[in-house]
């Protein structure tokens, strides 16, 4: 079976571009493949979290992890620091890297725009620390947005060059992976084009029914359609999408014809629309609050992914000592 591998980086909860963007397909994909999900603690580290928000964060997307529906037995769940192999394979990575192609990294020189004053060496080999995760446990598939597309091409190269330079066929080079033919794109309610922390415009899978309706009944829209079957504007288009991943079809069609005939009456749309949300969010809220409040259980997990991953990183590490010329 293929192996999948998925790190997240935990910087709060989880919101619903995170799901239908990410954790929705994971689920699915627990049944079809050989995946491992991991939390990338180490990795939020550039910025300096403290540590209070390291371990609460940690817990939490573990807590949603659950709650949305993936299954520890099938697909253990870790949490990177602990499993400390990796580190041993980043330092190997690092020796590989070179100065010049790490600082060519967008997300690098674009960390070097807008934080200045900290522009950390834990940035500059971020991709290095990615690669290791990745090839630690020989992962063919590894689904990724298209913003990490350019620390996968680095995962490839450091799976190339390391074979090159100990001329071995050792590490095979991982693939990114879209799940689904066409990506999801989860949109702000604030007429923006993506529901993200960053943005502030996210609705959280906990987000209690009150704080759903609240954002969803300020979502931007505009004056009404002024011409039959006109195009929608890009607020009112991020409504419908919605419409589409929370209310079904039913609901859609029936919006849509009214905004086609110029009947449309947002209030309406976006009453419907919170009502929806809630009731998808409920049980996985409710889930969460189980999950969150169970810490033996969540530390059982974590220990089990721990286990998981760390026999799968030892053999590795095994190899990759013997290859380099060690014991
Ligand atoms: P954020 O910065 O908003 O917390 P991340 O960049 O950490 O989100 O994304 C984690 C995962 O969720 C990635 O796989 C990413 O592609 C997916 N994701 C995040 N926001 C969206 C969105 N608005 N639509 C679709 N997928 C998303
Ligand atoms: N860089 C990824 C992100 O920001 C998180 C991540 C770290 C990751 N290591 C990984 C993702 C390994 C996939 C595989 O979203």
């Amino acid at each position: 079976m293929e192996r999948v591998i998925s790190g997240i980086r935990p910087t709060g909860n989880l919101h619903l571009g995170n799901y239908f963007g990410a954790v929705k397909s994971f689920v699915k994909m627990q049944d079809e493949y050989d995946c491992m999900f991991f939390i990338a603690d180490w990795h939020s580290l550039t910025t300096h979290p403290k540590p209070e928000n390291i371990r609460r964060s940690a817990k939490t997307i573990l807590a949603e992890y659950l709650a949305c529906g993936i299954d520890p037995e099938k697909a253990p769940i870790y949490i990177q620091s602990d499993v400390k192999q990796v580190l041993e394979l980043y330092l190997y990575f690092n020796m590989n890297a070179y100065l010049g192609e790490l600082e060519r990294v967008t997300s690098f020189k674009e960390k070097v725009r807008k934080q200045p004053d900290n522009v950390n060496a834990g940035l500059l080999t971020y991709p290095t620390l990615m690669a290791a995760d990745i090839l630690m446990h020989k992962a063919d598939k590894v689904p990724v947005g298209k913003d990490q597309e350019q620390n996968m091409e680095m995962a490839r190269l450091f799976a190339r060059r390391f074979n090159r330079i100990y001329e071995v066929e050792y590490f095979k080079e991982p693939q990114s992976f879209h799940y689904t033919a066409e990506a999801v794109k989860v949109p702000g309610l604030d007429g923006s084009g993506k529901m993200g922390k960053s943005e502030g415009n996210c609705i959280y899978l906990c987000d209690d029914e009150a704080t759903i309706r609240k954002k969803v009944m300020r979502a931007v829209t505009d004056a009404g359609p002024t011409e039959p079957n006109q195009e929608k504007p890009e607020p009112i288009k991020n409504l419908f999408t919605f419409l589409e991943l929370v209310s079904g079809k039913e609901a859609y069609d029936y919006y849509n014809e009214q905004y086609n005939t110029m009947q449309i009456r947002y209030g309406d749309l976006k009453k419907q629309l919170a009502a929806d949300i809630n009731a998808f969010c409920a049980p996985i809220r409710e889930k969460i609050q189980t999950y969150s409040a169970d810490d033996e259980y969540l530390q059982r997990v974590a220990r089990l992914g721990a286990e998981r991953a760390s026999e799968s990183a030892e053999k590795t590490l095994r190899e990759v000592r013997q290859i380099i010329g060690f014991r």
